[in-house]
């Protein structure tokens, strides 16, 4: 077997790892890297001359070759690692390095306060055995209004302005909307709530705004009775605003119910003395509720004579704004990051 040409190879791994060791910064050493290893590099080089050698020559030349590369890119690895710490070390040191200085701060984002209070009254009623459900903005005139006992004539239409789509769609005024629907789809005797955006094409003030948020609630059952609608409203305000709160009960018309009542509350952003959100009066109508009426059960395709129901739709913007002494509605959805980073927390603790 003829001697491979392997001398000067094994010159240049020599001279290729003293100058990898003898490197005493990174940037000298890449330029070690570039000149023994680099495409145009001395090693690589080397493989120009398997064309000058016996073809048998040729794979133990070129193996040798690739080997010289590997064992001088390991060093230089290794190298290139203890110089990295040894600057590390060495800025440490240095008299200017303050590792107290303060880093840079990154700002806390902040949920918005109709997120707290939706969070909240989801825990409170999934711990009430209740489903939590969702139905859409956009809803047909048959579920905002015909099923719910208020045909095309009728006055009670006028109570809510309704912003009417091109397509003979709306969006729906009120997350009553979902009752016929919650009916049709689950087996009873249940209980849910829809908590969503409602819309109403009316002017805005302190207390009205044309998109705001409710909860509704309904519970179906064999037998339901006014006391324990009024019971369970009584415990989810106690629990939401964590204490006693005082609340009035007045008969309130809603065709969908019947007998309808409104739960009112101490308006807790003056406390009771009268301001632009209770419109003086020292009480906020927050609960408008009732017995479902059986035309509405009907719709749902549930015969009254064996179901009945209770349902409410808790003005949640409202809640809102007794909860967290907000005097202005039209500050929830203004879109102001300032207005809602005040309020902390994940509203579960
Ligand atoms: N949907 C009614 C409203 O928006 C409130 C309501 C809900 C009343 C359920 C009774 C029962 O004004």
């Amino acid at each position: 077997m003829a001697t491979l040409p392997v001398d000067e190879l094994f010159e240049l791994e020599a001279s290729a790892l003293e100058a990898t060791d003898a490197a005493g910064e990174l940037e000298s050493l890449a330029e070690v890297e570039r000149e023994y290893l680099g495409k145009k590099g001395s090693i690589r080089r080397q493989m120009r001359r398997l064309g000058q050698l016996d073809q048998s020559d040729r794979p133990a030349f070129g193996k040798a070759v690739n080997d010289v590369a590997t064992r001088v890119e390991a060093r230089l690895t290794e190298r290139r690692a203890s110089l990295k710490a040894a600057e590390r070390e060495a800025a440490l040191e240095a008299p200017n390095f303050d590792p107290t200085l303060p880093g840079i701060t990154v700002g806390q984002g902040a949920l918005h306060p109709l997120t707290l209070i939706d969070w909240r009254l989801d825990e409170i009623f999934r711990s009430m055995g209740f489903y939590v459900l969702d139905y859409p903005e956009v809803d047909s005139e048959y579920f905002n209004f015909e099923g719910l006992n208020i045909p095309a004539d009728h006055p009670a239409r006028d109570m809510q302005d309704t912003f009417w789509l091109t397509n003979g769609q709306l969006l729906r005024t009120h997350t009553s909307a979902g009752q016929v629907r919650t009916m049709r789809e689950f087996a009873p005797p249940f209980k849910a709530i829809f908590p969503g955006r409602v819309f109403r094409y009316e002017s805005t003030d302190a207390s009205h705004d044309h998109t705001f948020h409710q909860v509704e609630g309904i519970y179906i059952d064999r037998e339901v009775s006014v006391a324990h609608l009024i019971s369970s409203m009584k415990t989810l305000l106690s629990e939401v605003f964590g204490r006693e709160v005082k609340v009035r009960l007045r008969p309130g018309y809603f065709p969908f119910v019947e007998p309808g009542f409104e739960l009112d509350i101490s308006c807790l952003v003056c406390g009771g003395d009268g301001c632009s959100v209770c419109k003086q009066s020292g009480w906020v109508e927050l609960l408008p509720c009732g017995l479902i009426h059986p035309n509405v059960l009907r719709a749902g395709g549930l015969d009254p004579d064996e179901w009945q129901g209770w349902a409410f739709g808790l003005g949640m913007s409202r809640l809102v704004m007794m909860r967290y002494q907000i005097e202005d509605i039209r500050h929830l959805l203004g879109g102001d990051v300032r207005f809602w980073s005040q309020f902390t927390g994940t509203g579960l603790e």
